[in-house]
């Protein structure tokens, strides 16, 4: 696959487990990225951080508004609970054709539950919930909800796994595509409509599951795909 142009990624939450991790990946990538929290030492420090692990990555830190302004890519990595608060604090600053990449998992484990039980969703997904609150013209994508924070901050971990892609728009999925494969070890599997969002997002409950019994940090393959298709 041809890299994508770089555009501009912000990763709101990447101070937390996920959204570092793949702070660290894509840095490491060579996708310049800039860190988004609520508290702008937070993200720099979170920076900082980065920068001492991969050295040759390009990372910046800013408070969550800044972050996103100018963002072409936003990757939305926070716990479900505050995923609503968190759009409501940055939709305004969502350049039109944004892509947002939502990784948000409603986990019973948002409200005291367990992280093996998911929530109840009136949209269906918190992957809709994004949609239905981010501006007009802004694409939401979601994804990342198979891939192990802990085998993404590994970098000697050698990554061989999926990342499921649920979208309305096959456009907006190839994008998203095209930037998080770039992350060695990664591919990217178009699911179908974002409405699919509800069973992959529910995949991480399983894989917590999986996780758990096991002792690993495993990942999903799907076989009987065509090669790469998001040219
Ligand atoms: N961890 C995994 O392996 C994994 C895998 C797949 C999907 N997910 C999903 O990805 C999302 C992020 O997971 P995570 O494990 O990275 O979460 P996390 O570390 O608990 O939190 C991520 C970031 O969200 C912000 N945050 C935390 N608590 C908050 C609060 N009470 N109010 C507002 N913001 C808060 C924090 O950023 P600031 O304090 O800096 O603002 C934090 O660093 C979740 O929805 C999770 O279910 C996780």
């Amino acid at each position: 696959m041809t890299p994508s142009p770089t555009e501009q990624v912000a990763i709101v939450g990447a101070t937390g487990a996920l959204g570092f991790g793949l702070a660290l990946r894509l840095g490491r990538a060579g996708v310049p990225i800039v860190i988004g929290s609520r508290d702008r030492e937070r993200a720099e420090e979170a920076a900082a951080r980065a920068g001492e692990t991969v050295p040759q990555g390009t990372f910046s830190g800013a408070e969550n508004s800044q972050a996103v302004a100018g963002a072409g890519v936003v990757i939305l990595s926070v716990p479900f609970r505050n995923q609503s608060e968190i759009l409501k604090g940055v939709r305004d600053t969502l350049g039109e054709g944004a892509l947002l990449i939502d990784a948000t998992v409603p986990l019973a484990a948002a409200v005291s539950g367990k992280a093996t039980r998911m929530l109840g969703v009136w949209q269906g997904s918190a992957a809709q919930v994004a949609l239905e609150m981010v501006p007009d013209g802004v694409k939401v994508v979601s994804a990342l909800h198979t891939v192990s924070a802990a085998s993404l901050a590994d970098l000697d971990h050698s990554l061989d796994q999926d990342v499921l892609l649920c979208g309305d728009s096959r456009a907006d999925k190839r994008r998203a595509a095209h930037l998080l494969q770039r992350v060695d070890g990664l591919r990217c599997v178009d699911c179908g409509r974002l409405e699919m969002a509800r069973i992959a997002e529910s995949m991480t409950a399983l894989m917590i599951s999986i996780n758990a019994k096991h002792k690993t940090h495993a990942g999903v393959r799907i076989t009987g795909l065509p090669d790469d298709d998001w040219e």
